[in-house]
């Protein structure tokens, strides 16, 4: 696995919706699903963000375009320097067999990956569900039908699958069928309810969390969850159920850059 802080022209962009893109590195990182990367804009720091993909030539970043610095990244063309570093964190596991995916919003990139990865590794049965607000806000509709045996749609509106969220499907689908692992990402309010679904079918369960991050590395303590002082970028952002159980802010409150703690 590379580390190293590397300076990379954008090698492509693609538009997934009007605040969605995703960036195109050719580059090797040896990442692992659910893993992260911190980019660099001169002049507007460093972020962090979830790896979408990588192949034997390139490594893929989606992003959403919701401030200063990710502004600054849509502004950018192809060509154009951005320095990484990374990966880091802990990755999904990828042992199970029989796995249930849920993800909601513009958290699901991890999935994607995650989808790819268990394939690969010849997993038995692989089904997904994928919400979002509506069919606009959906992502990697076609990648999930064809990497998963099964794939679900959510919409809030009910422009696609279900209407409601992803969480209502979930509940749904576990009522007819059982699952070694839930692998859940998306707004925490909707993992939280996701947990709470899992933990009453008594199905194990990982998660892939969000705080805020400066260093990536374990230094800075921005990142570090109450009460037990889990260092997110360290032993996340993926953490697993037995994990989460002693983090008791989890679906209730997170700090913001200052340190200032605010509801979720
Ligand atoms: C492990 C991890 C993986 C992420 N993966 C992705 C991804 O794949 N795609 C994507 O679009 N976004 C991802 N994010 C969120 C991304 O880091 C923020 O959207 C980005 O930093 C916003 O910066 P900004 O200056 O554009 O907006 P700002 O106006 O500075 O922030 C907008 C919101 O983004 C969040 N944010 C801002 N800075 C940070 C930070 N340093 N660490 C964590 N959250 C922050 C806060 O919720 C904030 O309210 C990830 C965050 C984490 C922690
Ligand atoms: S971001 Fe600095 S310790 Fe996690």
């Amino acid at each position: 696995m590379k580390r190293d802080r590397q300076t990379l022209p954008i090698a492509a962009i693609r538009e997934e919706n009007p605040s969605l893109r995703t960036f195109r590195f050719d580059t090797q990182l040896e990442a692992q699903a659910g893993q992260f990367v911190m980019l660099t804009l001169f002049g507007e720091g460093e972020k962090p963000f979830s790896i979408l993909d990588e192949n034997a030539d390139s490594v893929y970043i989606t992003v959403k375009n919701v401030g200063p610095f990710t502004n600054r990244l849509f502004e950018l063309q192809v060509g154009a320097l951005v320095s990484i570093r990374g990966p880091y964190g802990v990755a999904f596991s990828l042992e199970n067999k029989r796995v249930l995916m849920v993800g909601g919003g513009f958290a699901t990139p991890p999935l994607r990956f995650l989808a790819k990865s268990l394939r690969a590794r010849g997993i038995d049965y692989l089904v997904n569900v994928n919400g979002a607000r509506s069919q606009a806000d959906l992502l990697y509709v076609s990648d999930f039908e064809e990497l998963c045996d099964r794939s679900l749609i959510a919409t809030d509106d009910g422009s696609l699958g279900h209407r409601g969220t992803s969480v209502d499907v979930m509940q749904d689908i576990l009522e007819e069928e059982t699952f070694d692992c839930i692998y859940i990402s998306g707004p925490e309010r909707m993992m939280k309810a996701a947990v709470d679904v899992a933990r009453k079918y008594g199905i194990p369960f990982e998660v892939n969390l969000e705080r805020y991050m400066k260093c990536g590395v374990g230094i800075c303590g921005s990142c570090v969850m109450d009460p037990n002082g889990l260092i997110l970028c360290k032993e996340g952002p993926v953490v697993g159920h037995e994990t989460l159980a002693k983090v008791q802010e989890f679906g209730v409150s997170h700090r913001d850059k200052t340190g200032r703690i605010l509801e979720i």
